[in-house]
């Protein structure tokens, strides 16, 4: 092991240890690494990008962004989060909105945006312990990506603002906390602007992280190991990045152990002695041998872990893990994508992350569901279009087998964008699964110019300083033999409709390509005549556009040129937004081979049969067309048989060859019936399938993708909803609303049914608002306040401020001892019939005694540090003026630590309970995801639907010790 270089600050964001002593003595005494999952346990609300009282009176405190430590509104230390909304990361309120037709198309119509204020802007909070014992360690916040315009405060101080919706980012908060007691983070965000063309989501969509080391430790995103593959051995290089901010220098040896995927340790390295000042960076590296190497691979995707341990003073000071895979890609102009030297056709989608009644906020374990159906597809790869994805995505990907295109998201050499592709970079170079960066994206303003060659050379030569093992690419749409098409390393066709393919190839023969982006074909699931009011397009192969293509037609025309490394099809599931060809009342794109849910459609088939080796037949259309009886309807099957014959009742309506990568075709005079489709190789059938006219619905069936998941408060079970006539089939054009219930160990998190027009709820949630009592009037009072005091009509003009009332302003002062009478009003907004009322006050005397309108809701409430919640009936309030009083006696010893205060005296809180759940089945078919709560047990569902017999599923949630977070509070 050897030492490259010391004091270059590597981390990408560095905090500066502070010069006290207590920093060093302790640099190799603190205990080692502790990364919690932040995600449990958040108090949301929206707020306002402008008006300032609806947004909590942020930015109206003198010094709010002068002096450290002066955040104000929800960003202070003591605000009273208590009438905001309780829940869980990662969040999306967007996919809780509804739709609007003055919203954005791109955005699904969701009713965010510039014309949407009052729902653009949210806020988070959440209350953290961190131990006296902490004292002296270094402690981050990390964030895996917010959608947009974050900023961020610990205990009331600035921490930072973070542009882009999809950057991981961190800061170290060691400087800020309050060791021994209660610290709370603050993030407002601000998803007015769109970054993308295509629905983002809002809110902290991403997991949240609290990670603790030592203060010598390694660096964020500090490891990079890459191997060189030998014979059956292979070659590992370890580098670290260490930090060091202890203030006193540091001695120490590394430790790095490479670990195979039974849990064998394979190689090891040692260096003794390293040293860094105090204060200072460096990089080390070590190489070690592997005998015999189990390579990562698509179908046997072996990971590996290096354990690097950092020992100072004799005990361990940092251990750190990073997952890897030991593997060899190469791009070759002529001959396409090898993989461990072998060449491998990509076959690809490109996806954004959006999934059907999640929005943005997708669970591990269903990124994990996603990849696993575009697997089952026989896709091998996948394009993070147009963003850096959650890494989250990217272990699954590497689990799983799955090559990965690594998008970064806007193009350009400024400083602001380039840290972004470092960002990337840093933290995502392990992932075997990552095979090339891309730089961006159609960039129709440089990509045929100069600028796009200039600018695609510069961020190339960046990228590959950072890593210099894989290659990078640009989609580009246009401009082909100018600009960014010169200088690219691997060419990334978007569309052979948009440019000449074999000519970019001829004029730039050294130049790999891939076909980054094709089809971009419209179909509805389960849709065979278009109906384009209710924005429903055949699910035959058709050309599109005049850009796309039919499938057929793209990949034959792809993957019959070797230097073509494969095709990534636009899209593989559908998204929220983009709803080409439409616009209102379509809010979803319908681009995908897969539809929200997940959902083959019939363009799925076609591929899994020329991609999968699998036997497959799959007919269309469905066999429902009453009404068209004697008409000739167009039946197709997608094969990977030799020769396929179709059978209408058992009659042969012919068997024809099929031919590589198409499909074939019959006209079929329709009449109710079966229709059957044989599937032969060599002679023999290999495959089959029936589709049968289906009767009226009769039953709701609920199946699930997971019967038996961790009782971790994460994992999902994905359950299909089907609609089925009297004898069990599919109804393929069924879509009755069908309503569901949960009872036990889980949660209901989302609905869908992959409907491009449907603007039923995805989610139904608990509604929490605030209502403000502003105005505030107050006097002193001798012992107990005389009942007319209290009434609602009374004149209380005269009456002064309350003392130290609420943000800086100052009130009249109460003589020594004396008890206080406090006036507050407030009017009612019309209020749902079922909403649940509470008002959330802080203690303003020893003891006081609450009244509503009169009426007592409360006696005698001792001093409480933590504030009153005082629970009482609607019936109390009346649309318009209300008055709440409060009789209190002296407050001893003024405010104590710990009280609330700053802020309002009370504030009133509405939650109405979230609507039962339900959805429509769209031809047949729906989604609900279930996610564990927590605890182990049985959770039950049932789905009812009037005339319909009931389905009933029971999912099983099995004690698993959760991953390290921290507690929900
Ligand atoms: C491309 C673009 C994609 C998507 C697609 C639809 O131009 O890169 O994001 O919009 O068109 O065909």
């Amino acid at each position: 092991m050897k030492r490259l270089k010391s004091g270059t600050l590597i981390a990408a964001i560095a905090a500066t240890a502070a010069c006290v002593p207590w920093i060093a003595a302790q640099t190799s005494l603190t205990g080692g690494r502790e990364r919690l999952l932040m995600d449990f346990g958040w108090r949301f609300a929206l707020g306002h990008p402008y008006d300032a009282q609806k947004d909590f009176g942020h930015g109206t405190v003198g010094f709010f962004f002068a002096k450290a430590g002066y955040g104000d509104g929800p960003a202070s230390l003591n605000f009273d989060d208590r009438a905001w909304r309780s829940l869980n990361l990662p969040h999306d309120w967007a996919v809780e909105l509804p739709f609007d037709r003055n919203a954005s198309a791109n955005h699904g119509f969701k009713a965010i945006g510039r014309n949407f204020p009052q729902t653009s802007v949210g806020w988070y909070r959440k209350v953290f312990t961190i131990p006296a014992a902490d004292l002296g360690r270094r402690i981050s916040l990390e964030f895996d990506g917010v959608y947009r315009d974050s900023i961020v405060w610990v205990n009331g101080h600035y921490l930072g603002t973070e542009h882009s919706g999809y950057s991981s980012f961190q800061y170290d908060i060691t400087d800020y906390l309050n060791y021994g007691g209660a610290n709370v983070v603050a993030v407002r965000v601000d998803a007015t602007v769109e970054e993308g063309w295509f629905y983002e989501g809002a809110g902290i969509y991403r997991h949240v992280w609290l990670t603790k080391t030592a203060p010598l430790h390694v660096a964020p995103w500090g490891t990079f190991v890459t191997s060189e593959v030998d014979g059956g051995g292979a070659t590992v290089t370890a580098r670290v990045a260490l930090d060091n901010q202890g203030n006193a220098g540091a001695t120490f040896d590394i430790e790095e152990t490479i670990v195979d995927g039974e849990g064998k340790t394979v190689a090891t390295g040692l260096v003794r002695g390293a040293t860094l000042g105090g204060g200072d960076s460096g990089e080390f590296f070590s190489t070690m041998k592997i005998a015999s190497a189990k390579l990562w691979s698509i179908e046997t995707p072996h990971l590996h872990k290096l354990v690097t341990t950092i020992r100072s003073g004799g005990a361990a000071v940092d251990r750190y893990e990073t997952a890897f895979g030991i593997r060899t890609v190469r791009f070759d102009s002529t001959q396409g994508f090898f993989l461990n030297g072998k060449r491998v056709e990509l076959k690809g989608t490109n996806n954004h992350q959006d999934h059907a009644g999640v929005g943005a906020a997708i669970p591990d374990s269903l990124q994990e569901f996603r990849i696993a159906r575009l697997k089952e597809m026989g896709s091998n790869a996948y394009r993070t279009s147009h963003n850096p994805p959650t890494p989250e995505l990217l272990d699954v990907c590497d689990r799983l087998g799955m090559v990965v295109i690594d998008e970064h998201r806007m193009m350009g050499n400024a400083p602001e964008i380039l840290d972004q592709l470092k960002r990337l970079i840093l933290r995502d170079r392990n992932h075997p699964s990552v095979i090339v960066w891309s730089m961006g994206n159609e960039e129709w303003a440089m990509e045929g110019r100069d600028t796009g060659a200039r600018i695609t050379a510069s961020m190339q030569a960046f990228a590959k300083r950072l890593d210099p093992t894989r290659r990078t690419t640009v989609a580009i749409s246009g401009g082909w033999g100018a600009g960014s098409s010169t200088t690219v390393d691997i060419a990334g066709y978007n569309y052979k409709n948009n440019g000449d393919i074999d000519k970019q190839h001829a004029a730039f023969p050294r130049q790999p390509g891939m076909a980054t982006e094709e089809v971009a074909a419209t179909t509805t699931r389960g849709i065979y005549v278009d109906d384009r009011p209710a924005v429903h397009l055949r699910a035959y192969d058709w050309k599109p556009s005049s850009w796309g293509s039919a499938i057929e037609d793209s990949w034959l025309f792809h993957s019959a040129r070797q230097f073509v490394a494969g095709m990534f099809v636009w899209s593989g599931f559908d998204y929220r937004g983009e709803p080409t060809p439409f616009g209102w009342p379509a809010v979803n794109s319908q681009f995908g081979v897969l539809d929200m849910c997940g959902f083959f459609k019939d363009h799925a088939y076609y591929l899994q049969s020329w991609w999968t080796e699998k036997p497959i037949v799959h007919l269309l259309p469905h066999w429902n067309w009453p009404g068209k009886e004697g008409q000739e309807i167009d039946v197709w099957a997608y094969s990977n048989a030799e020769e396929v014959e179709l059978f209408l009742d058992g009659q042969s309506l012919g068997r024809h060859p099929m031919k590589r990568n198409s499909h074939l075709e019959w006209k079929v005079k329709y009449r109710p019936g079966t229709l059957v489709a044989r599937g032969y190789r060599e002679g023999k059938e290999i495959a089959s399938d029936t589709v049968a006219t289906a009767g009226a619905p009769a039953s709701v069936q609920l199946v699930t993708h997971r019967q038996q998941i961790a009782a971790d408060g994460e994992a999902v079970s994905v359950v299909t909803v089907r609609v089925n006539d009297a004898q069990g089939r599919m109804a393929p054009t069924a879509g009755n609303l069908i309503a569901f219930e949960l009872a036990g160990a889980g949660k209901i998190i989302g609905v869908g049914n992959g409907d491009p027009g449907s603007h039923e709820a995805d989610r139904f949630v608990e509604k929490v608002s605030s209502v403000a009592i502003p105005n505030w009037r107050w006097k002193p009072v001798e012992g107990a306040a005389a009942g007319a005091e209290i009434a609602v009509e009374l004149d209380d003009s005269a009456w002064q401020r309350p003392p130290g009332g609420g943000r800086g302003v100052q009130g009249g002062n109460p003589p020594a001892g004396a008890g206080s009478l406090y006036r507050g009003s407030f009017d009612m907004p019309e209020m749902e019939a079922n909403a649940a009322l509470a008002l959330l006050l802080r203690s303003v005397g020893d003891e006081q005694t609450v009244y509503v309108n009169g009426r007592e809701v409360a006696a005698k409430l001792r001093r409480d540090g933590a504030g009153h919640e005082i629970v009482f009936g609607r019936n109390l309030l009346r649309t318009g003026k209300n008055v709440v009083a409060i009789v209190a006696t002296a407050l001893s010893g003024g405010r104590g630590q710990g009280q609330r205060q700053g802020g309002p005296i009370g504030t009133l809180r509405v939650t109405v309970p979230p609507g039962p759940w339900q959805r429509s089945v769209f031809n047949g078919l729906a989604q609900v995801i279930v996610q564990s709560a927590g605890q182990p047990g049985d959770i039950a569902l049932t789905a009812t639907s009037p005339g319909l017999a009931r389905g009933e599923l029971s999912i099983r949630t099995l004690p698993q010790v959760p991953r390290p977070a921290v507690p929900a509070n």
